[in-house]
């Protein structure tokens, strides 16, 4: 088993640039094998005005981000002018992030669902967290509340910091290799579990055996001081104006330092990918010898 996940690297490269046939099947086949897509020179402008809002103080202490989730702006403290013109930045994000993935992947285009777009502006590190919450701790993403039922996590990220900040990851080993290590001691879901915790409101939706392997997988990866430590993974560094893809829910990271982020979220169905059977999903069936949802 290889120990190395792919990234593929394009300089030159804007949100807008024209990509051909050979370039998007690059893209797609480095993603689905669990890796990640860099492009260096892909800077998403700040203008003038809006260099203000590279400051933390623009948070309002309820999370780590200022989220752009449909019309409405969360996390701010911004209000008035200055939340119009932060919304207006972050929702420019989420228009040059869509057009790159139409261009970039345009397979995917048709069956992407767009959903949160953030702005970090607060370092990456630094923060007392609990271990679960921790994403200085390698991990793969999974949300408590929100069941997906296999359905793919992309992510669009890009660097903005002013002063030359690196945006610093650890990057894993494959996704099969951690599900081996962690999978066989994860306990299966419990009968009438699923369906309390969508009674109880816990979940939007019922959480499948995939969701419940995935929540259990991020937070034993996580919990394991030993694993953080000592299993293979590679730093990653981001420079400002790099935009970087990866699908979070299958490749092992954690965001080691930076400040000042973009990130943009999108879903897709497994039956857009080009090879299914590489997805989360259908590693741990395997595994499991199985269905999970
Ligand atoms: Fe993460």
């Amino acid at each position: 088993m290889t120990t190395e996940v792919p990234i593929e690297t394009w300089r030159g490269r804007g949100f807008a640039s024209a990509w051909s046939a050979e370039d998007n099947a690059r893209a797609a086949a480095a993603l689905e094998d669990g890796g990640l897509v860099v492009l260096p020179d892909c800077a998403f402008a700040i203008g003038p005005d809006e260099r203000r809002f590279l400051d933390p103080r623009w948070l309002d202490g309820s999370r780590k981000n200022i989220g752009l989730d449909g019309e409405r702006i969360g996390g701010s403290t911004a209000r008035g002018d200055d939340a119009r013109a932060l919304h207006a930045m972050i929702a420019r994000f989420a228009g040059e992030a869509s057009s790159l993935v139409e261009r970039l992947l345009p397979d995917y285009a048709s069956h992407v669902r767009r959903a949160r777009t953030s702005f970090r502006p607060a370092t990456a590190s630094g923060r007392a967290l609990s271990w679960r919450k921790d994403d200085t701790r390698m991990h793969v993403d999974a949300f408590p509340s929100r069941p997906n039922r296999g359905e793919r996590i992309l992510r669009v990220f890009c660097n903005v910091n002013p002063s030359g900040e690196d945006r610093v990851w650890r990057v894993g080993e494959p996704f099969a290799a951690m599900a081996s290590r962690f999978l066989p001691s994860i306990r299966p879901m419990r009968p009438g579990e699923a369906a309390l915790l969508a009674a109880l409101q816990v979940t939007k939706g019922r959480r499948s055996e995939y969701d419940h392997a995935m929540l259990a997988l991020h937070d034993r990866a996580k919990r394991d001081e030993e694993y953080q430590r000592a299993s293979p993974q590679r730093e990653v560094r981001f420079a400002p104006g790099t935009t970087w893809l990866c699908f979070s829910d299958q490749v092992m990271h954690a965001a080691m330092s930076g400040q000042h982020m973009m990130e943009q979220t999108l879903h897709l169905p497994l039956a857009a990918l080009r090879h299914p059977e590489r997805s989360p999903l259908a590693t741990l069936e395997r595994l499991r010898g199985r269905p999970m949802v």
